[in-house]
């Protein structure tokens, strides 16, 4: 294991592997959040506030975890989120993803600002991925990338519309991967010096690196610089409801709105012709200051778990954390963080490895809880 004595196991080993491969800026761009952090550590934190309740001489024998998410049969009521410049993190960092998804059957989600293309995504893990689509100014180009989604296949959109301007990430700043000038180059170029492993494995033999997917449909072969400018001046900061309304009547496939923290836009997102909603304070790297995502699951899943498929992200880093999710009212969950971590610092395997022990965790989990099935998993195996 080279720099690390002992094998990774959880999520928190796979973090600290993951600090020693990337350069920091890239390694800050994924740990960080807005701001001072305060909600991106309630993400986490508030997972700690739930007891589940212990219930013993049940026949769990056959413990199955197997559930249905986005409308797809999956091992596990999981499936991996949105990650823009994964590509950065691992060689082709999204085919890995992908692969790791499909051996641990589970879905992957491509973002928007992905390295590689849905095509070479979904011929690496040979499956359907899920496409995660920001609003775009220019709405010809929404319609391209609709388009191209869909000719590949794709029947899941996750639609993000917490980004109507980019957080106050503070790190990236600090580190030089956003600001541009000397001094930024400069900084990354010295953090690049110490870590020559990524230099080679991702910076040289992972190209192009571009946001491959955007180059598509834009008819570019432009590399990430060119096209980092164009994506920043295209987020559009006028999107209203209406504009959902718009583009329900665009895409005819399951349509997931990512990015709900409050009851009223659950109950929007459902008038809106959503299939789902996804509650996410987008990993705390957007509104500083808003709460946890899970602290709001339970509102938004009183208000429209009765219609609507409810998801949630933030802060699940374990196994314990997926059923306390359930517990609550979430019908699957995302992650964000813990995949790139595993994926960056020991690639697919690293992370086919992570999701065995996210699913193992599950398992047992809900034997010790008495529970047999994930449909099973009510608010009654929480302490009140
Ligand atoms: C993200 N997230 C994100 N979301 C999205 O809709 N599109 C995107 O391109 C990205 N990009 C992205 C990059 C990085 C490095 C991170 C850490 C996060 C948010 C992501 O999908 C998810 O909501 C959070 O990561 C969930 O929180 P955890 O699991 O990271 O705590």
């Amino acid at each position: 294991m080279g720099t690390y004595r002992v094998m990774p196991v959880t999520t928190s080993d796979y973090r600290r592997l993951s600090e020693k491969r990337l350069p920091r800026f890239l390694f800050d761009y994924i740990d960080g959040g807005a701001g001072d952090e305060f909600s991106l550590a309630a993400n986490v934190e508030d997972f700690r506030k739930f007891r589940l309740r212990q219930r013993v001489l049940v026949d769990v024998d056959h413990v199955d975890t197997s559930a249905h998410i986005g409308g797809r049969a999956a091992s596990m009521p999981v499936a991996l989120a949105p990650i823009g410049l994964a590509g950065m993190f691992g060689r082709r960092g999204e085919v890995l993803g992908a692969r790791a998804a499909a051996r641990a059957g589970i879905p992957f989600t491509l973002s928007t600002v992905g390295v590689c293309t849905i095509g070479e995504v979904q011929a690496g893990a040979g499956e359907t991925a899920w496409f995660q689509l920001y609003m775009l100014r220019d709405r010809g180009i929404v319609q391209a990338l609709l388009e191209h989604a869909r000719s590949d296949g794709c029947d899941t959109l996750i639609f993000t519309v917490d980004l109507p301007v980019a957080g106050a990430r503070h790190r990236d700043f600090r580190n030089g991967m956003v600001g541009g000038g000397l001094r930024a180059g400069l900084a990354r170029a010295w953090q690049l010096m110490t870590r020559p492993r990524w230099v080679f494995d991702v910076g040289l033999r992972g190209k192009p690196h571009s946001f491959g997917n955007l180059n598509v449909v834009l008819g570019k072969s432009g590399g990430l610089d060119d096209l980092l400018e164009f994506v920043n001046s295209q987020f559009d900061p006028t999107v209203t409801w209406d504009d959902i309304a718009w583009l329900r009547k665009q895409w005819g496939g399951r349509l997931l709105i990512k990015g709900i923290m409050s009851e009223e836009d659950a109950r929007a997102a459902v008038d809106a012709g959503a299939d789902g909603v996804v509650v996410s304070n987008h990993g705390g790297r957007q509104l500083e200051g808003v709460a946890s995502s899970i602290s709001r699951l339970p509102s938004v899943a009183a208000a429209v778990g009765e219609q609507v498929e409810v998801l949630v992200d933030g802060g699940i880093r374990s196994g314990t954390d997926v059923v306390k999710a359930l517990a609550l009212g979430a019908n699957g969950v995302l992650i964000g963080r813990p995949w790139v971590w595993a994926m960056s610092a020991r690639g697919e395997d690293g992370l086919a490895d992570l999701l065995a022990v996210f699913q193992r965790e599950i398992s047992i989990t809900m034997a010790l809880m008495g529970v047999t099935k994930i449909a099973d998993i009510t608010p009654q195996l929480l302490e009140s």
